[in-house]
């Protein structure tokens, strides 16, 4: 994010004081929070209360990093009325602002009686890892090929399709989770007038049904963009090869 978004931006980093802190407070902080990932297990209590605090005060470097991350689009806003490797960079900064939202919130002790074990952790991993990771991983290598290749890419209509896939997919596919998850935690948690469970597994597993459906197509559109994205980098490679190849050539002709 720090290399590719200024470089694709043609802006300098907003503050290169801000991402230190970010990198110091990163490295520092995330490792006091691995007990969030085993709240209400047989550990002790305090473990779990300082992940959660070390979790909440996580908060301020990551939005601190997004905040930097914006900060330095701004002034080429412009572009991305026309820049789909732009789009992925933003789209990718807004990801990384939710998921690191989104993770303090589940750390809380109470919020994890209902999301763990469900779909909502599924929600949150996908936000963080499709939306955030893999988005801004396609930005910085539609930025890097033709670079390396020394050419244009092949085609900017699929680069912007393939943002489109990825977005809608990434949305559909969370939304499902999101949804899916919160209904999950409340079945498993719903009591009857006796003190009896609600609802059996099998019924909850059963009303995630179109939630599921949503998933897999959220899924099939954000896997047909990387591939449509594969395609298009072959065809700027081997379009970069071959003016490299002709290149000599035309050299000697003009000699
Ligand atoms: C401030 C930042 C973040 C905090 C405080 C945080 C917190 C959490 C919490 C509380 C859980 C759920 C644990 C559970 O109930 O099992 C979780 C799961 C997870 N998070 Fe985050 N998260 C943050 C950012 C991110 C980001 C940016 C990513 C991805 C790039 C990510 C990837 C994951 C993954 C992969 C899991 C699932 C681990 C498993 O298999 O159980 N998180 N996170």
């Amino acid at each position: 994010m720090y290399y590719f978004v200024p470089k694709h931006a043609g802006r300098p980093v907003y503050s290169y004081r801000l991402s230190i802190v970010h990198f110091w407070a990163l490295s520092f902080m995330y490792m006091w929070v691995g007990t969030h990932h085993l709240h209400w297990t047989a550990i002790p209590d305090w473990t779990s209360t300082l992940a959660a605090t070390f979790s909440i005060m996580l908060l301020l470097p990551s939005w601190g990093g997004m905040i930097n991350g914006i900060m330095t689009l701004s002034g080429a806003w412009d572009k991305l009325r026309t820049d789909p490797v732009m789009r992925f960079m933003i789209v990718a900064l807004s990801f990384y602002g939710m998921s690191t939202y989104e993770g303090p919130l589940i750390s809380l002790k109470d919020v994890n009686a209902l999301s763990h074990y469900t779909d909502w952790t599924v929600g949150h991993v996908h936000s963080g890892a499709l939306g955030w990771v893999a988005m801004i991983s396609f930005g910085s290598l539609y930025h890097m090929i033709p670079k390396l290749w020394n050419t244009q890419i092949y085609s900017v209509r699929l680069v912007n399709l393939h943002f489109w896939l990825a977005t809608i997919g990434v949305l559909l596919y969370n939304t499902a989770m999101w949804i899916s998850g919160i209904m999950q935690g409340l079945m498993w948690r719903a009591f009857d007038d006796f003190g009896n469970l609600q609802y059996s597994f099998v019924e909850s597993v059963a009303a995630m049904h179109p939630f599921y459906a949503m998933r897999a197509i959220g899924g099939m559109f954000f896997l047909s963009g990387m591939v449509l994205m594969a395609y298009n980098c072959y065809m700027t490679i081997r379009q970069g090869q071959r003016a490299e190849q002709a290149a000599p050539a035309t050299a000697v002709a003009s000699a």
